[in-house]
């Protein structure tokens, strides 16, 4: 088989990817290591970026996502016994974050491929890269051979695309934080209207959601933790310990019905190419959570690919392929800034003394006190815009 794009990976990346190219008459080939039920029930991010809406609803995915998502206009802040609102609808008039599911997206994007005849493959094994600095790349799986144009590796930070760059091609930075979210999905109507980010010093807590019925929290524990410490109990005393922090707040408890620990990094790998292969989402880039950046990020990153590889076929032309891992890197990069600076605001780090406590505190009294520093959260929170329409 030879298709024109082979992308590794069925996440929300190369779904999208796939299906954008779909839209230019592009054709692609996904390979999917993980079986269809295994990618559509993956609970991960919840928080989609005014743009990712924006870039769905045009790509004709959106209509599950705008009559179930819930649309927010800003999010609280809570410490030192108060909540602090940081309100998008003053701040950054017009934009604002949709909460919807990533397997929901990922169920909606599969649907809409396999709806027009497209060609994701579940279940694949050994996927590997050949002569991607060639004219002539092709990948192989399970015995059997594609021949592209080019490759998208779009799987993930532990995929096989990244690993197959030669070594020295590839510029790495990174950092790693001493703790890890534990995340926990349970069959209880939210608490609170919004998202709440909470810092005590016990730690991070995060009040989420993902419908009238369901609610999402985070805790910060220890690197490294193990899901097992955490029987349901001590998980529901602990959110209570750091959520139940302002006057008239009660959480509100119910089924436990998923969770696990989650690892934080920050990591870049430049070039986002090499030759014929073009990483994107987080086979190029990690971001901790805590600004709700990394599935946004990997939309970003597949527009840029789709607008260049249309150009590419459209014109013979291969500048914007040329451009394309600096222009997805000026918006990686502040969104690596931004994840890193939400992480440090509201996290606890056991190396803090009393001098770095007082800081963060000061830090926090300025985000929530000037309009400057709110915008500058919000501007970046629900996102800022493309470089190019697509
Ligand atoms: P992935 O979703 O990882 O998809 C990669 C795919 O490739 C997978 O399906 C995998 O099975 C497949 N694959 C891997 N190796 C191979 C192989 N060798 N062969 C074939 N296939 C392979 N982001 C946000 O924007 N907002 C949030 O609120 C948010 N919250 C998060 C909360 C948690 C707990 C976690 C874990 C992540 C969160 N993120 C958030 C990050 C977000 O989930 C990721 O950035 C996003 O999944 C990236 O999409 P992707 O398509 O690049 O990679
Ligand atoms: C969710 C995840 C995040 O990383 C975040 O910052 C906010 C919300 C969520 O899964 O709902």
């Amino acid at each position: 088989r030879r298709t024109q794009v082979g992308i590794i990976g069925a996440g929300p990346a190369g779904l999208l990817l796939s299906h954008l190219l779909h839209l230019r008459g592009i054709d692609s080939v996904v390979l999917e290591r993980r079986s269809r039920d295994h990618v559509e029930r993956r609970i991960r991010a919840g928080v989609l970026e005014q743009g990712t809406v924006d870039t769905l609803v045009a790509a004709g995915v959106g209509d599950r996502l705008t009559r179930e998502g819930l649309v927010h206009h800003g999010i609280e802040l809570r410490y030192g016994g108060t909540g602090h609102r940081v309100p998008f609808e003053r701040l950054v008039p017009g934009r604002a974050i949709t909460v919807y599911g990533q397997q929901e997206v990922v169920k909606d994007l599969i649907a809409a491929r396999l709806a027009a005849g497209g060609d994701i493959r579940f279940e694949v094994g050994d996927v590997a890269v050949h002569d991607a600095a060639t004219d002539a790349p092709y990948l192989t799986f399970d015995g059997q051979r594609l021949d592209c144009d080019v490759i998208a590796g779009c799987d993930g930070f532990h995929g096989v695309s990244r690993a197959s760059v030669p070594e020295g091609e590839l510029t790495v930075y990174e950092r790693d934080y001493p703790f890890a979210w534990l995340g926990v999905l349970a069959r209880v109507e939210p608490s609170a209207e919004e998202l709440i980010y909470a810092w005590n010093e016990r730690g991070f807590a995060l009040h989420s959601m993902r419908s009238p019925e369901i609610s999402r929290f985070y805790l910060q524990v220890p690197a490294g933790e193990d899901v097992a410490d955490w029987p349901n109990e001590r998980i529901w005393a602990e959110l209570r310990a750091r959520l139940e922090t302002v006057p008239g707040f009660t959480l509100t408890t119910g089924e436990i019905v998923e969770k696990g620990v989650t690892p934080m990094r920050s990591f870049v790998a430049e070039p986002m190419r090499h030759g014929n292969l073009f990483l994107a989402g987080d086979a190029a880039h990690i971001v901790p959570p805590t600004g709700a950046k990394g599935l946004n990020l990997a939309v970003a990153d597949v527009r840029v690919l789709t607008e260049a590889l249309a150009h590419r076929y459209a014109t013979g032309s291969g500048d914007l392929l040329d451009a394309y891992s600096e222009t997805c890197l000026r918006r990686v990069w502040r969104a690596q800034h931004f994840s890193w600076w939400m992480t440090t605001l509201l996290h606890t780090f056991e190396t803090d003394d009393a001098y770095a406590r007082r800081l963060q505190v000061s830090h926090l009294d300025y985000v929530t006190s000037s309009e400057a520093a709110a915008t500058t959260l919000a501007e970046n929170y629900v996102g800022l815009p493309y470089e190019r329409d697509l």
